[in-house]
């Protein structure tokens, strides 16, 4: 078998796609939709990142998930800041989760608690998502609506504790190659990659929904 962290990458490609290409991405990404639209985005992350990571202190001891706690990679208070930024101080008062987001972050939640294996995949499919196309849509959030480069409204999207994220990758990708699964859980686990890349595609879905295009 090709390495796990191959196998899970090529398997989830055509998802990847999707998500890549879904409307409210392609709006984003090419400057159409207002700083609006770009902060109810940044509202959803923080539900799923608080289930990614309210859950990592518990998960660090574990012999599958527990390689991957890694606090430089965690993006909350990241999020909070940038989220201050684009909503004010009372940016918490006034935060909620569109019904899909409630859906995928009861997800992570719930692998979190009962499978770590699973909760592997969803931490592959956000933070090696985040390290590589985020840069992205970093440059082109700071573009479109004038945040200061690396400053508040992107700082999600800037690793401060990650100096040289193609080392960082090619590390990720060896802890996926050495994770302690056999060949059917890690068929489970590219299974759950792909229910991860679902799970955001419909967060656009509904965030596509909220923001339609005034044709
Ligand atoms: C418009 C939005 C997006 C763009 C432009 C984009 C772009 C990219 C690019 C260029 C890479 C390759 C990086 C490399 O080879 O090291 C990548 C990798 C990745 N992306 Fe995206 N992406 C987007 C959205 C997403 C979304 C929504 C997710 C999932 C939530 C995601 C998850 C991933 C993952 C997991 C990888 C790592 C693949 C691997 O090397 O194993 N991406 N993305």
């Amino acid at each position: 078998m090709d390495s796990f962290a191959t196998l899970i990458r090529t398997a989830s490609h055509e998802q990847h796609m999707e998500a890549e290409t879904s409307t409210f991405m392609s709006d984003l990404l090419g400057g159409r939709l207002g700083v609006e639209a770009y902060a109810r985005y940044t509202e959803q992350l923080w539900f799923v990142y608080e289930a990614l990571e309210s859950e990592a202190r518990s998960l660090a001891p574990d012999p599958v998930a527990g390689p991957f706690i890694q606090p430089e990679l965690f993006r909350l208070p990241s999020l909070e800041r940038d989220l201050a930024h684009l909503r004010g101080p009372g940016w918490r008062s006034s935060l909620t989760a569109l019904p899909a987001t409630r859906a995928y972050a009861a997800r992570v939640t719930e692998c979190a608690r009962t499978w770590p294996a699973g909760y592997v995949a969803h931490h592959y499919t956000r933070y090696l998502g985040d390290l590589s196309g985020g840069q992205i849509i970093r440059g082109k959030a700071e573009q479109t609506w004038g945040f200061a480069r690396k400053g508040d409204g992107v700082r999600f999207y800037v690793f401060e504790d990650i100096t040289n994220p193609a080392a960082f990758k090619r590390s990720y990708r060896q802890l996926l190659d050495a994770v302690p699964a056999d060949d059917l859980e890690k068929q489970r686990m590219v299974g759950e990659c792909k229910h991860a890349f679902t799970l955001n595609t419909a967060v656009f879905r509904a965030l596509g929904e909220e923001f339609p295009l005034s044709a």
